[in-house]
């Protein structure tokens, strides 16, 4: 076996399998599977500050790319076949948490911002490492179901890599119809990907992917995949980089399919077990309150980790129930409408390693948050702004303190969905829709005095 593996992440099973054996499931139990690497064997830097030597040859591709930088950290792929369209680009930003009316000390909020990325959001992250493994795998027909980003992210992927042999890719987007925002469905038909809409939402174009990979040898892109979020731990990464390396006392980050909080809970265990790090920041998921499961699962159904024996009768009694009820996930929030999040099992782990805590915000809540990053000058799509929203929350709660390093990573571009945000501001068709913050466009007769009497009494 290689230095780097599949291992089942259940601790009492811990069967491992060759990088090459293509599946996303333990053989043995049915477990998700992790990368996993024998150190011992591989190169790990003896500090973080080892990357810092990267910094200066922004010509090098590797070196720039917000992935790759770190790629000792992720040692699963040779460095010929790794695949880079320059994402991680990111900024930790620091805004006054004042602008944000967020009662945080001064220099204490940071934004992760995500949309930076060549695609738009952090998704591009991912990509960037499974992509690097079908070239490795020599798959030309790859796939994802998608609330929007991810099939973003891996048709502009796909349109840009090439396998080793030359061959170019091909990608196909299962999404659900009318469950997408437009910026996003835009990218994938722009791209070419084979754009499927399927009659269903978000979970039931999960289980047609991967019904469909079996059949028809599409290489499975969804988060899922572990190389996945090989690729997505690189924005702890980015956010320890932009604190000198020094872990904040919270990360805070919105919860669909939960690959993101799957990939940071790893980021930290690994950082911990090679001694990079002295401590580990606390967790905390958010979900929309129309798809929250994780949200009950843990904080109503007791669900925990366990140490991998988690009870998966609680799950499967929750899901049984809401499939009784005719109850499906609904939120404005559409990035995260998932109801049936694939990475559960890795995002109690990520709870356990990180003592982590989930909640859950409402959609006006979320659009209220979305209208203040934007006001404050960031901008982001709704999901993204779950996060804040989330953070919001827990202050009020108490459960974060207004003296805490905070870090909320935000997902997505604001240009991803302008519909939620223009139905925000100037409401939609019938005048309905409008929030809080709403900033109106005003309708001015085409005169220079009207047009001048409306700023003066607008300003
Ligand atoms: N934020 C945005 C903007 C997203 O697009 C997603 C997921 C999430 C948050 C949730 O991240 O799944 O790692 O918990 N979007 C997926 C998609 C599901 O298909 O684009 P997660």
């Amino acid at each position: 076996m290689s230095a780097a593996f599949l291992r089942c992440i259940r601790p009492v099973c811990d069967a491992t399998y060759d990088l090459a054996d293509e599946r996303y499931e333990c053989g043995r139990c049915g477990g998700l599977l992790d990368v996993a690497y024998d150190w011992s064997r591989l190169q790990p830097p003896a500090t973080l500050s080892f990357f810092e030597s990267r910094w200066g040859r922004r010509v090098a591709p590797l070196d720039f790319s917000g992935v790759w930088r770190f790629r000792e950290l992720l040692p699963f792929a040779d460095v010929n076949d790794l695949v880079t369209l320059g994402e991680g680009q990111t900024l930790l930003q620091a805004p006054d948490p004042a602008t944000l009316d967020l009662p945080l000390r001064t220099g204490r909020l940071h934004l992760q911002y995500e949309g930076m990325n060549p695609s738009g959001s952090f998704k591009d992250n991912g990509m960037a490492a499974a992509f690097t493994m079908a070239r490795r795998l020599g798959r030309p027909l790859v796939g994802c179901a998608s609330t929007g980003n991810t099939s973003a992210s891996l048709a502009m992927y796909a349109a840009n890599a090439r396998l080793r042999d030359g061959r170019a890719m091909k990608s196909v987007v299962f999404i659900g119809e009318g469950k997408i925002a437009f910026g996003k469905l835009s990218q994938a038909l722009d791209h070419g990907a084979i754009t499927l809409q399927i009659a269903g939402d978000f979970d039931a174009c999960m289980a047609r992917v991967r019904e469909a990979s079996g059949r028809l040898g599409l290489y499975l892109m969804n988060s899922v995949n572990p190389f996945r979020l090989e690729g997505q731990k690189t924005i702890m990464y980015r956010v320890l980089e932009g604190l000198g390396w020094e872990p904040p006392d919270w990360i805070v980050v919105p919860g669909g399919n939960l690959g993101n909080s799957s990939a940071f809970g790893k980021a930290f265990i690994e950082l911990r077990e090679l001694g990079l790090i002295s401590r580990v920041p606390r967790l905390a998921i958010v979900n929309a309150r129309g798809a929250n499961t994780l949200c009950e699962l843990v904080n109503a159904r007791g669900l925990r980790w366990s140490n991998g024996e988690w009870d998966a009768a609680v799950a499967q009694a929750y899901f049984a129930e809401q499939a009784a009820a005719g109850r499906r996930a609904k939120t404005l929030a559409t990035a995260i409408e998932i109801a049936l999040p694939v990475n559960l099992s890795k995002a109690l782990r990520s709870l356990d390693a990180m003592n982590g805590i989930v909640c859950d915000v409402s959609d006006e809540e979320i659009l209220d948050e979305k209208a203040r990053i934007g006001r404050h000058g960031l901008g982001c799509e709704p999901a993204s702004a779950a996060s804040v929203a989330g953070l919001r929350h827990l202050i009020g709660r108490g459960v974060i303190e207004r003296d805490a390093r905070v870090v909320c990573v935000l997902t997505g571009h604001a240009l991803k969905d302008p519909d939620a945000t223009v139905t925000y501001h100037a409401g939609d068709k019938s005048g309905a829709g409008r929030g809080q913050l709403s900033n109106q466009p005003i309708r001015v007769a085409n005169d220079l005095d009207a047009i001048c009497r409306a700023i003066e009494f607008a300003r």
